[in-house]
């Protein structure tokens, strides 16, 4: 059965700093030549969703004002923050970057995806029980993977191919990751380890290290450990790493390993520079887990180089068709290399209530969500 409309959860901030957080109907079109209706079945919450769904309110001003049938949530945006966001005041904003769901309309040259489990990114927001897809930007997923399972197939995967894209054109042999234990951390490291590429991985707790190892990792710290300078140092030296992606962001974690590279550089000089060691060390900040300011000490020498990094901006520098190896190697790896953990679920509904919300926004090591647009089991 076709629905006539499509329910989204929407996201506004008025020009006055209240944020809202709402359902809203959106009248359903036939899909055009080349696309596909998407009934959505599962979509992930990832951080960068967060972003989007909250902006930057204060999460203790959250409220819940909705009626029975007409969840709302609202919360204040402080006067400060308003200038960053904008050109999104008094817009309704739809939220949810990727998802998977079963194609149940196609449009012409477009029928041979009827009925298939799809994964899809999209601009116009997933956490809505339809939408309506271009086929080309449809990840067609092998049999027996459900949405669930593929719900998740784009932002990290395609995150972590493009980070070791970056880490070949640029001549560097290893990696150090932060905020290592995160979904996309133990990722990583599974794909290092298939790909035979050296990774340091760094976290904040005794627990995480023992998660990591647990999944073969080798070389995993703890920044919480005094001896984490000196740690991280050795960890360096023996993987030659000279590259690293940071998640953390704010704070002085970028610094540190910089630090540590240009020491391991500095005491293979056979002579004194005031310059310190020639080999460039880069790190490119990629989350925003800590939202504080970025320091950079003096101790990094002077080829160090800190940058932003996104991964639909890396993945536009590849050669189409290396894009698409990458996809299928994606698709075939959804329950291996590049499954993702949940910790639960949510209807849309759901979704707007306190509860939910405090329990998303805690970012924590295994503990992401999935949005179900079309209810559990659907
Ligand atoms: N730039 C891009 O293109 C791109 C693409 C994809 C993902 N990302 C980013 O990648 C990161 C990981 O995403 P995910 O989906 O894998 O996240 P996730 O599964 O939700 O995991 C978040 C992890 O971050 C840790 N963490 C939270 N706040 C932290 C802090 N202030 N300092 C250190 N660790 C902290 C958590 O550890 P605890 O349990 O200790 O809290 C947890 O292990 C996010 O920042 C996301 O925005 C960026």
């Amino acid at each position: 059965v076709i629905r006539s409309t499509s329910l989204e959860l929407v996201s506004r901030i008025s020009p006055d700093g209240r944020l809202s957080l709402s359902l809203s109907d959106r009248p359903l079109v036939r899909p055009g030549p080349g696309e596909v209706l998407v009934e959505v079945r599962a979509a992930p919450i990832n951080p960068s969703d967060l972003l989007l769904l909250l902006g930057p309110v204060d999460v203790a001003t959250l409220k819940y004002t909705g009626v029975s049938g007409n969840p709302v949530v609202e919360g204040v945006v402080p006067a400060s923050a308003l200038g960053a966001v904008k050109a999104r005041l008094g817009k309704a904003i739809t939220v949810g970057n990727e998802g998977a769901g079963v194609v149940v309309d196609a449009g012409p040259g477009a029928g041979h995806l009827l009925g298939r489990t799809v994964a899809f990114r999209s601009s116009e927001g997933s956490y809505a029980t339809h939408r309506t897809i271009r086929s080309g930007d449809c990840l067609e997923v092998p049999e027996g993977v459900s949405p669930e399972m593929a719900a998740s197939a784009f932002i990290n995967p395609l995150t972590t191919l493009c980070m070791l894209e970056t880490l070949k054109r640029e001549g560097h042999r290893a990696l150090v990751h932060t905020a290592a234990a995160s979904n996309l951390g133990q990722m990583l490291n599974r794909l290092c380890i298939e790909e035979g590429i050296p990774l340091v991985s760094i976290v904040r707790s005794e627990d995480q290290v023992a998660l990591l190892r647990e999944q073969g990792a080798t070389h995993v710290l703890d920044s919480t450990v005094p001896d984490f300078p000196h740690a991280l140092r050795d960890a360096i030296r023996e993987t030659g790493a000279t590259l690293a992606f940071d998640a953390i962001g704010g704070g002085s974690m970028a610094s540190t390993i910089l630090a540590a590279m240009e020491q391991v550089e500095r005491d293979k000089l056979t002579e004194y520079s005031r310059y310190g060691a020639p080999t460039h060390k880069q790190v490119y900040i990629y989350g925003l887990l800590d939202p504080g300011p970025r320091i950079i000490q003096t101790d990094v020498g002077t080829a160090w180089g800190v940058g932003g990094w996104l991964m639909s901006w890396e993945l536009a520098k590849l050669d189409p068709q290396v894009v698409m190896s990458l996809k299928t190697r994606v698709a075939t790896g959804l329950q291996t290399t590049f499954a993702s953990r949940y910790a639960g679920g949510f209807d849309l509904g759901e979704v707007l209530t306190l509860a939910a919300i405090g329990r998303v926004t805690q970012r924590a090591t295994n503990q992401k969500y999935l949005v179900y647009p079309n209810g559990q089991g659907a």
